[in-house]
């Protein structure tokens, strides 16, 4: 299926063919996103960035990704620096950008606000996260670190145990991974949250009809156990309505080195979309898992660049331009850009 000139706004979009051709672009790509190659494929083009909800890594990474393809990038962030704060609709807005730039992202609060934006305009819009409903580049780019750990590790995905942990009920990346994990086989998910913040029936239907086993608990450590990965989530408290704000995680949801040890296995993958909650009493993914190769989620982070890349270059139709335009780059660069980082992940294959 081409993806050129599409709105990416939902996984419902992608199918496994799709997939393998933009992670394969992404992996060429990948010495781009590292500083080692350059490559001008997007040279003249402009990105309008919007986002209307906090973010940190998705809008510098699109950023990074947008410029490292050659283009330009502009930006507005926030309701009440923007014209929506006197009152214009998302239809105007869309309207009247999109004759700015040639490619669209945007994250807001409410589930229908991307589709709406999409619904005014022919330039493409890439969802950046649309309330608690969806946010289909994160689960790109944890698919495709999956499939760079997995084959590390020499492992299919097809036919993995994968525990999605925490806030499942409004955690975006977990609906949109559940979509894309439904297009492997024969997975088994394991759906782990606390009571009230279950993971969709709509989205468990997805999968199980597509022949997955679903089993779901609210006890981390049975959950979590002989899982070949484990993906955690912070608590959405800024989605939950008035009578639910006094739910937290319970300690047993953090997961730290003393849980990781007791129940998974020595290459188990350790993922979260971050951010993660660090603060005291909040039991999130914990940092004193940092040294532990198997915690990805710095592999994730930089996953972010290729996969959003390959995303870019394949909406605004020129990805077969890609590798012949690529050129070596010659500033300097670390061989590890992060301290934790493990040893068979190097962040310059210079
Ligand atoms: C997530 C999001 O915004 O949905 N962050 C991200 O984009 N990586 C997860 C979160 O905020 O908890």
């Amino acid at each position: 299926m081409s993806l050129t000139g599409k709105h990416i706004l939902s996984c419902d979009l992608f199918d496994r063919d799709t997939l393998e051709h933009l992670f394969e672009l992404a992996d060429t790509l990948t010495a781009v996103s590292r500083g080692e190659m350059v490559t001008r494929v997007l040279e003249g083009a402009v990105m309008g960035s919007l986002f209307f909800e906090p973010s940190t890594r998705t809008r510098l990474s699109f950023d990074s990704a947008f410029m490292r393809l050659g283009g330009a990038v502009s930006n507005t962030t926030g309701i009440s620096i923007s014209s929506i704060s006197k009152g214009e609709s998302l239809t105007d807005t869309s309207r009247v950008v999109s004759g700015y730039f040639d490619i669209l992202v945007i994250r807001h609060p409410e589930e229908n606000s991307v589709h709406e934006f999409a619904q005014a305009t022919h330039i493409p819009v890439i969802n950046g996260g649309n309330g608690a409903g969806e946010h289909p580049t994160q689960a790109l780019l944890d698919m495709y670190t999956l499939r760079r750990e997995f084959a590390r590790l020499g492992k299919t995905i097809d036919g993995s145990r994968i525990a999605l942990v925490g806030d499942l009920r409004y955690g975006r990346t977990v609906h949109s991974l559940l979509k894309l994990l439904s297009l492997y086989k024969e997975l088994t998910i394991v759906c782990v949250s606390p009571q009230t913040l279950h993971m969709p029936e709509a989205l468990l239907k997805i999968a199980a009809g597509r022949g997955h086993r679903i089993e779901e608990t609210s006890s981390p450590g049975t959950g979590m156990r002989n899982a070949d990965v484990v993906y955690t989530t912070r608590i959405q408290k800024e989605r939950f309505p008035e009578s639910e704000t006094s739910i937290s995680y319970s300690d047993e949801f953090r997961v730290d080195s003393t849980l990781v040890n007791r129940v998974c296995r020595p290459d188990t993958v350790i993922m979260h979309p971050l951010p993660r909650d660090s603060r005291e009493g909040a039991n999130d993914l914990s940092t004193d898992l940092n040294n532990d190769s198997r915690l990805a989620i710095f592999r994730q982070t930089d996953s972010g660049i290729p996969t959003r890349m390959a995303l870019f270059a394949t909406v605004l139709g020129v990805a077969d331009q890609v590798r012949a335009s690529l050129r070596p780059a010659n500033w300097y660069r670390p061989t590890y850009v992060g301290p934790h980082d493990a040893p068979f992940y190097k962040g310059n294959t210079r």
